[in-house]
């Protein structure tokens, strides 16, 4: 299947593998990357710019195929040197990046380099700015996606085709994707691609702790929580103790400072370390409710590519 996104970032399947916190490294992202996606290597899991580099280098041990590099530019608890991070991207001479947040400065960095950039936002305002900005495409988080959903709480069905009626580069659509339906429809409102985190997660590839995986598979589509709304800052998480307690303290009028001990990144590594569900914030959408079973990333794309095949001829039927 070709698309605007195959030809810009030169791979087999219109899918993406979008950048996580903690889980995007190179087994994974060597992974898509081997069964004709694009995988993402999160920088900011990386414990230094130089680890980075070093990440990246591994990941090329593990594939001759395209790969890039999430830059996430969202507030965080602890400082990070961003402009360090960016420079190690260009130093190891990668060709893609996926960036979250303030566009200027990924922009004014990347581009003089040749870099592609994929920019993640979640509402077309956001997409129009960065378009004009220079970037070369635009994943579009809807609603139902793990991670950062905003605060306007517009689903894939009226952001995506919105996004498409308003942009001129590609759109990759993000947010509660999961098999080849899901390819399809997000084709038929006007994306070129999908981006997947919470389906990404229950691979055998994710370097991850196989309870996080079959909770996952476990769990239905409301199994999630919206955190941080008072602060403008939302996220959506896997529901568990600690979401809980969080949402708790926000009712009671409790600031960021009352749950920033509940909350640190640190804590959600040791969920994904552990497979202890309960000791932190981890990230999950409302895709868990259609994924069933934890396949390697082979397996799934290419189903995800097959389903899509057989939803389209089936389609056809329909209006033949
Ligand atoms: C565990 C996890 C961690 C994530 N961490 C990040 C991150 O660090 N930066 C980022 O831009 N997006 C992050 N995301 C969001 C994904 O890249 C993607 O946009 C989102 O998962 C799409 O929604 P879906 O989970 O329904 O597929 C994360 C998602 C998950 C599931």
């Amino acid at each position: 299947m070709k698309t605007k996104l195959t030809e810009l970032v030169g791979v087999e399947h219109p899918i993406v593998q979008g950048g996580m916190q903690w889980v995007g490294r190179a087994e994974l992202v060597s992974a898509v990357a081997n069964a004709g996606g694009l995988g993402f290597i999160t920088a900011l899991t990386q414990p230094s710019p130089e680890a980075l580099g070093r990440e990246i280098a591994r990941c090329r041990e593990m594939t001759d195929k395209p790969f890039g590099v999430n830059v996430t530019n969202l507030p965080t608890i602890n400082a990070t040197p961003l402009a360090e991070y960016r420079q190690a991207v260009i130093e190891a001479g990668v060709r893609i990046v996926e960036t979250v947040g303030r566009p200027e400065e990924a922009v004014a960095e990347f581009k003089p380099h040749g870099v592609t950039i994929i920019h993640k936002c979640v509402a077309v305002r956001h997409a129009l700015k960065a378009e004009k900005l220079g970037v070369d495409a635009v994943s579009i988080d809807g609603f139902e996606c793990a991670g950062r959903p905003g605060d306007d709480d517009v689903p894939g069905l009226v952001l995506i085709p919105a996004a498409a009626d308003a942009l001129t580069i590609p759109i990759i659509a993000s947010g509660g994707f999961a098999d080849g339906r899901g390819l399809v429809a997000a084709l038929a409102l006007g994306a070129h691609g999908i981006n997947m985190g919470t389906r990404f997660l229950a691979t055998k590839e994710a370097p991850i702790h196989e309870n996080v995986k079959r909770r996952i598979v476990e769990n239905d589509e409301r199994e999630t929580d919206l955190v941080y709304r008072p602060f403008r800052n939302t996220a959506r998480v896997a529901r568990n103790a600690i979401s809980r307690e969080v949402l708790e303290i926000q009712a009671g009028g409790g600031s960021f400072e009352d749950i920033k001990h509940l909350v640190a990144g640190s804590r959600g590594r040791i969920v994904y370390e552990t497979g202890d569900l309960d000791a932190g914030i981890w990230s999950a959408s409302l895709a868990q409710g259609i994924i069933h079973d934890i396949p390697d990333c082979h397996t799934l794309i290419t189903r995800i590519m097959a389903e899509a095949e057989a939803v389209t001829e089936r389609l056809r039927g329909f209006v033949g």
